[in-house]
């Protein structure tokens, strides 16, 4: 380990009140109060021994993400973030960026007030779309109204900094309608917009029912144009679109993903939570009896360590770097690397710019238009 690190620290909550159609990531449905109290309970035990084993880790940014971590009750949230304050150091005398994902429904004024109160000063929201129809296609078991109350609470708390998920893709989207909830959205004035296309993973329910015939997605070109309209009409509204599916009005851009996007380190704990520590990756069990028995015994739950090769960490880096619209900056790679990323990548980059996925000036690599709209073909270029 090195000197000092300045990390982002991630905490999941692997816990939802339902499960929407299209997600794989990791996380149970349950009403067990118990198994609530023994995941906090590990998670603070997590840090503990992270705190006796790596004392040289500062934070600069907090995120509880899930999941759903507003279905803790205001208390169990602010015992997670002040056992982050007593357990960690902090980065620099700032005020920290402290985020928290919230589904509409999980939050109103009460525990609004609760999570400003214990540091918490973000907020992101899954509204997904203002479409009751399309959310209810999805299997989403809150509605536009249920969304705004949210969000108006909020508001009404005291948030300053707040952040709404968006999808498109979505089954059931028209460019009228997608159009119309990005109008609804952009008259709340949130501080960041995130934008996601819609990715079919595998194993998903939406998977079936999309092989059974039973729902069906907008075309690839109609997608395409919701992602190309979106991006315009935002950027008229004076939101910068400064990552592929991240925009934020001036000086709002998200502190702890720009950690992950410039390929700095994090701390991720809770079960199924990745760290990207000193070059090596790690992966905690994505078991929660599993990861409570570990951390009650006093072991950390990491599952297995991977450790990058060069090429792979210049792979990632690449990658992550295009994902910003700065793009990749040629001597900062030169920097970390000490060569090239022409002599390591001259035929990929050489053919991304014949297929006008990729532009160059002097100093850097960047995504065209047309590259925004095709990343993942750029992307997988960069991997063996
Ligand atoms: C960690 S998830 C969950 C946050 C929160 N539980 C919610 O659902 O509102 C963060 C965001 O990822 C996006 N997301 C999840 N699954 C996705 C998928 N299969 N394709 C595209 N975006 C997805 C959604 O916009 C979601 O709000
Ligand atoms: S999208 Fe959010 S609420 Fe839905 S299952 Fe995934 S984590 Fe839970």
């Amino acid at each position: 380990m090195d000197n000092q690190q300045d990390i982002g620290l991630y905490l999941h909550i692997p816990f939802c009140l339902s499960k929407c159609s299209y997600c794989d990531f990791f996380s149970i449905v349950t009403g067990n109060e118990g198994l609530k109290r023994r995941y906090i309970t590990a998670l603070i035990k997590e840090m503990e021994i992270y705190r006796q084993k790596k004392k040289d880790i500062s934070l600069s940014t907090i995120y509880l993400g899930g999941g759903t971590p507003t279905i803790l009750d205001g208390i169990q949230i602010n015992e997670i973030i002040s056992s982050c304050f007593s357990n960690f150091q902090i980065t620099g005398n700032k005020k920290m960026e402290i985020t928290i994902e919230a589904n509409p429904g999980t939050i109103e004024i009460e525990k609004s007030k609760i999570l400003l109160q214990s540091g918490i000063n973000r907020l992101s929201i899954g509204a997904q779309s203002l479409d009751n129809r399309v959310l209810k296609k999805i299997g989403r078991v809150h509605t536009k109204e249920d969304f705004l109350a949210s969000y108006n609470a909020a508001r009404e708390a005291g948030f300053s900094n707040i952040n709404i998920d968006l999808m498109f893709g979505l089954p059931g989207q028209s460019m009228a309608g997608f159009e119309k909830t990005l109008t609804g959205i952009i008259k709340l004035k949130p501080e960041h917009i995130s934008l996601y296309g819609l990715s079919i993973e595998s194993g998903t329910p939406l998977e079936l029912l999309i092989a059974a015939g039973k729902i069906k997605l907008p075309s690839d070109d109609l997608s395409n144009d919701l992602f190309v309209m979106a991006i315009e009409l935002l950027k008229e509204h004076n939101y910068e679109h400064y990552e592929i599916s991240n925009f934020a009005l001036p000086g709002k851009r998200s502190i702890h993903n720009q950690i992950y996007w410039n390929d700095k380190s994090y701390l991720g704990l809770g079960a199924g939570a990745t760290s990207y520590l000193d070059n090596k990756r790690y992966h905690n069990y994505q078991d929660l009896e599993q990861y409570i028995e570990l951390l009650n015994y006093g072991i950390l739950p990491v599952e297995y360590q991977e450790i990058l090769s060069m090429r792979e960490r210049m792979s990632e880096k690449i990658i992550l770097k295009l994902r910003m619209m700065e793009g990749l900056d040629k001597n900062d790679f030169f920097n970390q690397f000490k060569t090239s990323v022409e002599h390591v990548f001259g035929k990929e980059l050489y053919t991304l710019k014949e297929q006008g996925l990729l532009a160059e000036n002097k100093t850097r690599y960047l995504l065209t238009k047309k590259g925004i709209s095709l990343a993942n073909n750029v992307f997988t270029e960069f991997i063996d």
